[in-house]
């Protein structure tokens, strides 16, 4: 992924302009301050700290900057992994779980949202849900 970004960003004259780095994230971390922190689908199938490691992504986040959290909120039927609903959190739960200061952290959504995901076969879709949550840092 990281020479794929590499390479996109010099397909667009960019090259120079993006620093693209490998971490494992419960170990190091780009520092910021950034204005804009996206964490997409950071699930693992190992245990990690995933409250930890989004925390202090959080944390690099610039005043004025947006943390933007997509989970997945359902398993797409061709998942690696099928989920019990009732351990699905809601993005409320998972929200409240990160235990952001509410006096810094202004809501911009938290919601669950359905979509219509594509297999990797490429053919077969079906309807999947997602938590959103975005964020602005005050
Ligand atoms: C379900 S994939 C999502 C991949 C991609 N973000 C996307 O939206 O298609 C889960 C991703 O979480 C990231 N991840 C899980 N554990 C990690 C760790 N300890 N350090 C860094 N990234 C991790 C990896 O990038 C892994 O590919």
């Amino acid at each position: 992924m990281v020479s794929r970004v590499v390479a996109a960003a010099a397909d667009r004259g960019l090259d120079g302009r993006i620093d693209a780095q490998r971490h494992d994230l419960t170990r190091t971390r780009p520092t910021g301050p950034f204005d804009l922190v996206y964490a997409c689908y950071f699930h693992s199938p190992v245990t990690i700290n995933r409250n930890g490691v989004l925390r202090q992504a959080a944390a690099q986040v610039a005043p004025g900057g947006c943390f933007l959290l997509i989970d997945h909120a359902s398993p797409a039927p061709w998942s690696w992994k099928q989920l019990d609903p009732a351990d699905i959190p809601t993005p409320r739960q998972t929200l409240d779980d990160l235990g952001l200061d509410p006096a810094e952290w202004f809501t911009v959504r938290c919601e669950r949202i359905h979509r219509t995901a594509t297999g990797p076969d490429g053919h077969t879709t079906a309807t999947v849900a997602d938590n959103v949550i975005v964020l602005r840092r005050t």
